[in-house]
C-alpha cells in the first residue's frame, strides 16, 4: 500500500490514570481509522466489536461505499457508469488491475478469460456424487474447493504471474461450474463453453441451451444479466470477502478460499436473501397480505425479516437496487410479462415499508437482493440457483480482494482475539466422584 494511509494525527485513550496516544489514519475518503494494532501490549486490552460495525479490517483500494450517500465506486468509478456503459469483463478488469483497460488490454483480457472457461474432465464425476435435488450452492462449494486438487501445484500465490492465472482461472470457470450444478439438477447434459461468445451470453447457453436443438442467447437478456455480474461484483469487506482475505491470510490454496466465500455467501442473511427474498413474496402472496407480514418485520418475538431489506453499511437506498429495478423491468419487458404479481407485491411492500416509521427509524431500505430474485426468475433461472448467480459475479471481488491481502507487504495470518466468560480454572473430578 502507498503512504496515504500513514498516520495523521493521534487519538488519546485514557483508562484511569493512564493514557495513551493511538495513531489516526486516513484515507482518500471515508472515515478516518484509529489503528489499535499496539493496544494490547500498550494496555493490556483488547477492542470488542463482534459484528465488527465499528472496524476496519485491513486497508484496501478496490471499492468504496458511503453507506449514508448510497454510495458504491469500484476503483473511484460509480456503479451507475459502469453498469450503464462498460460490461462485466471490463469490470473484472478493472477490480484486478485499477483502471479501467484500453481496448487492446480488455480484448486481451477477454480472450484470457475465455481460453480458461473449460473445466478439467473428471470435474464432472464430483457432481455424480450428489442426489439431483442437492442445493447448487452445496454443489459449487465442493466443486469449487476441488479446483484446489487440479491445481494446487501450479498455485505459487508468491508468484505475480501464477496469482494473475488463478485470478483468471476463477472468473472464467465458475460460470461453468454454476451452468454445471444447474444442469445437474435438471437431469440435463452438461454444455461445454463455446469460445465465440460473450460472458453472459456464454453463461445463459450453457445453462439453458439442450443437444437437440440450436440456441442463440437473447442480446437483451444476455445483457441484463451482464449487468447483474457487475452490480453484484465486489463490496468492501461484506461477511464472504471477510471470509476469503481470511482464510487466505493463512496462505491457503485460492481456489479453496473461494470455496470457503461461497459457503460464507449461502446465508440468507448475505447472499442467500435474493432466494429467501423471493420466497418471502411468494409467502405474502397479495397485496392485501403485506400488512400482516410488516406487522411480523417489526416483532421483536418473531424472527421473520423483511428479506431484501436493510443493510449493514448502507443506510441510504443501495445504488443497485436501483439499478436492478430498471434491470427487472427491461426484462419483464422484453420477454412480454406485462403483469408479475411478484412485483406487484415487491413495489407496494417497498411503497409501504418505506412510508413506515420502523423502518425509516432503522433506515432500512431494499437492498440488492429485492428486485434481483424476480428478475432471474424471469429470466429462467429456479430460485436455489440465484446465490449461485451472486457468487459467479462475486469471484472476481473475492479473488481481486484476496491478490490485495497477498500483495500487503503488512499481511499476516488473522487471528482475533476474544472476551473470555467461560469457567476460571478448575482441576479434574474423576467420574466415580461426580454428583
Ligand atoms: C447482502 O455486507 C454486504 O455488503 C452484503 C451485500 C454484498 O454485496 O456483499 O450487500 C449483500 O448481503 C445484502 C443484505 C441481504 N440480507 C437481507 O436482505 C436479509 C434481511 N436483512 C437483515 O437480515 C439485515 O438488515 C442485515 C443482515 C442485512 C443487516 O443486519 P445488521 O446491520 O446487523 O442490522 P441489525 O440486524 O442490527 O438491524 C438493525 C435493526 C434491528 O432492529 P432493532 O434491534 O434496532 O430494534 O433493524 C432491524 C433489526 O431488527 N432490521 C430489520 C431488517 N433488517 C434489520 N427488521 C426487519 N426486516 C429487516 N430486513
Amino acid at each position: 500500500m502507498d503512504a496515504i494511509s500513514k498516520a495523521s494525527k493521534s487519538a488519546t485513550l485514557t483508562i484511569g490514570n493512564e493514557s495513551w496516544d493511538l495513531p489516526v489514519m486516513a484515507g482518500t475518503i471515508g472515515p478516518d481509522v484509529i489503528d489499535i494494532g499496539k493496544l494490547y501490549g500498550q494496555t493490556g486490552m483488547f477492542t470488542y466489536d463482534p459484528g465488527f460495525t465499528s472496524t476496519a479490517s485491513c486497508e484496501s483500494q478496490i471499492t468504496y461505499i458511503d453507506g449514508d450517500a448510497g454510495v458504491l465506486l469500484y476503483r473511484g468509478y460509480p456503479i451507475e457508469q459502469l453498469a450503464e456503459n462498460g460490461d462485466f469483463l471490463e469490470t473484472c478488469y478493472l477490480l484486478l488491475y485499477g483502471e479501467l483497460p484500453t481496448a487492446a488490454q480488455k480484448a486481451d483480457f477477454d480472450f484470457r478469460v475465455t481460453r480458461h472457461t473449460m473445466v478439467h474432465e473428471q470435474m464432472s464425476r464430483f457432481f455424480h456424487g450428489f442426489r439431483r435435488d442437492a442445493h447448487p450452492m452445496a454443489v459449487m462449494v465442493a466443486s469449487v474447493g476441488a479446483l484446489s486438487a487440479f491445481y494446487h501445484d501450479s498455485t505459487d500465490i508468491s508468484d505475480p504471474q501464477q496469482r494473475m492465472i488463478a485470478s483468471i482461472r476463477m472468473i472464467a470457470k465458475m460460470p461453468t461450474l454454476a451452468a454445471m450444478a444447474y444442469k445437474y439438477t435438471i437431469g440435463q447434459p452438461f454444455v461445454y463453453p463455446q469460445n465465440d461468445l460473450d460472458y453472459a451470453s456464454n453463461f445463459l447457453r450453457m445453462c439453458f441451451s439442450v443437444p437437440c436443438e440450436t440456441y442463440k442467447a437473447n442480446p437483451v437478456l444476455a445483457r441484463a444479466i451482464d449487468r447483474i455480474f457487475t452490480l453484484h461484483a465486489d463490496h468492501e469487506q461484506n461477511a464472504s470477502t471477510s471470509t476469503v482475505r481470511l482464510a487466505g491470510s493463512s496462505g491457503a490454496n485460492p481456489f479453496a478460499c473461494i470455496a470457503a466465500g461461497i459457503a460464507c455467501l449461502w446465508g440468507p442473511a448475505h447472499g442467500g436473501a435474493n432466494e429467501a427474498a423471493l420466497k418471502m413474496l411468494g409467502e405474502i402472496g397479495s397485496v392485501d397480505r403485506i400488512p400482516e407480514f410488516i406487522k411480523r418485520a417489526k416483532d421483536k418475538n418473531d424472527p421473520f425479516r423483511l428479506m431484501g431489506f436493510g443493510h449493514r453499511v448502507y443506510k441510504n437506498y443501495d445504488p443497485r437496487a436501483k439499478i436492478m429495478q430498471k434491470t427487472c423491468h427491461e426484462v419483464l419487458g422484453e420477454l412480454g410479462i406485462k403483469d408479475d404479481p411478484l412485483l406487484d407485491i415487491a413495489v407496494e411492500l417497498e411503497r409501504i415499508a418505506l412510508q413506515d416509521e420502523y423502518f425509516v427509524d432503522r433506515k432500512l431500505y431494499p437492498n440488492i437482493d429485492f428486485y434481483s430474485g424476480i428478475t432471474l426468475r424471469a429470466l429462467g433461472f429456479p430460485t436455489s440457483m440465484f446465490t449461485v448467480l451472486f457468487a459467479v459475479a462475486r469471484t472476481v471481488g473475492w479473488i481481486g480482494q484476496w491478490k490485495e491481502m497477498i500483495e500487503d507487504p503488512g499481511q499476516r495470518i488473522g487471528r482475533p482475539r476474544q472476551l473470555y466468560t467461560g469457567a476460571t480454572e478448575r482441576d479434574y473430578v474423576p467420574i466415580a466422584r461426580r454428583k
